[in-house]
């Protein structure tokens, strides 16, 4: 009898392992839950796993990489599309790593918008007031989007459907991508533009691009120095595209009317944890909770039925694909340095 896969698996929650067990029905694979995340403190649980499965917040700096190729790994198996806290290069020819490129992008697109209403007519405050016997509307004023301005940057699989999406609203949608996707733009009455011209005419600014070397805090005070006053920033790509200093001060000079936060710069301390019962040591994070024009969520717009099973599926296919067929279509290729290996998926190798 063949031997069992085993998979260590890191930074699991409740739902991970009810999603994964689900659909491991059908592979068989020997799965390790570990609750701990994957960092040079906890690497040692991951010896003798040659498949390890990883999240976003799981730490994989080049000590990590080459204490887990020492004790047998052969794939990391990342269940997300980002992948920036890989050392790409540390893991490059030493271990393979896979991600699932696509799960839902409408859900991403889904919280975006859910962000942008909630801001915009704020119902978050709304919630509040009427279970408190208070139906004022003093403070509640919104703006209708039909006609208003949005800037998507980054129109891969989650922008182009934000764009969709805003545009069924009846939004301009201006969009700004190092690729821009022509066709797209044609048959959805998008507007490509540059940079400096859609920080200038939108409304509403929201990021749906990868966090890269090149664009680490591309909101900072110089760009949003051009944006319009009052504008709506919305974040759900990765937390140091933004300069969240920055975004505090534009906030208090009230340059930014508003702000929907999925994602945060230090989000690895807190995020997916339950804190309810302590003060944040992070005063950064504490101030940007209190404002009541932004709204911080917790790295939550993958987090749907449809994404976790689809992620959980295309994980558990990529560790069979390794293992059986010497294929790995999901590959991160670090020549290429685009996250998608040039001959198997987008063919835009630079
Ligand atoms: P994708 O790869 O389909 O699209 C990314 C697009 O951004 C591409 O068209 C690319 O050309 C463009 N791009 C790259 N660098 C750029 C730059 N400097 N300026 C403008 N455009 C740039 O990726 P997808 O699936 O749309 O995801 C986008 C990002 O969303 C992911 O990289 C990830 O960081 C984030 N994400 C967040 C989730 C959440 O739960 N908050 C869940 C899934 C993804």
């Amino acid at each position: 009898m063949s031997e069992r896969i085993k998979v260590a698996f890191f930074d699991t929650k409740p739902y991970d392992k009810d999603f994964f067990d689900r659909t491991n029905e059908k592979y068989g694979y020997e799965i390790a839950y570990f609750p701990n995340r994957l960092d040079s403190s906890s690497m040692g649980l991951a010896a003798g796993y040659e498949n390890i499965c990883a999240f976003v917040n799981d730490d994989l700096n080049a000590e990590v990489i080459t204490e887990l190729k020492k004790n047998g790994t052969r794939l990391i198996a990342l269940r997300s599309a980002g992948y920036n806290n890989v050392d790409l290069k540390a893991s490059y020819g030493k271990i393979h790593i896979v991600r699932v490129p696509a799960y839902s992008p409408h859900a991403v697109a889904e919280h975006a918008v859910a962000l942008m209403l909630s801001l915009n007519r704020k119902t978050h405050k709304a919630y509040f007031r009427t279970r408190d016997n208070n139906f004022s509307l003093n403070g509640l004023l919104g703006f209708d989007m039909n006609e208003k301005t949005v800037g998507v940057i980054g129109t891969g699989k989650i922008g182009k459907v934000t764009a969709t999406i805003l545009r069924g609203f009846g939004m301009n949608v201006l969009a700004f991508d190092v690729y821009p996707d022509k066709d797209f733009a044609k048959e959805n009455n998008v507007q490509y533009t540059d940079l400096a011209t859609l920080y200038q005419k939108s409304d509403i600014i929201t990021l749906h691009c990868p966090l890269t070397p090149e664009n680490v805090y591309m909101i900072n005070a110089e760009s949003i120095s051009q944006m319009k006053d009052g504008v709506m920033i919305i974040n759900t790509g990765r937390g140091k595209l933004l300069n969240t200093q920055d975004l505090i001060r534009g906030l208090k000079s009230k340059k930014i009317g508003s702000a929907g936060l999925d994602v945060y710069e230090e989000e690895g301390d807190y995020f997916f944890e339950d804190f309810s019962a302590e003060a944040i040591s992070d005063d950064v994070l504490a101030r940007l909770l209190s404002f009541p024009n932004v709204l911080v969520t917790s790295h939550q717009a993958f987090f749907t039925k449809e994404a976790l099973d689809q992620i959980a599926l295309t994980t558990l296919e990529n560790i069979r694909k390794f293992h059986q067929e010497g294929n790995l279509p999901y590959e991160i290729c670090y020549q290429c340095k685009n996250g998608d290996c040039p001959k198997q998926e987008t063919g835009r190798c630079f």
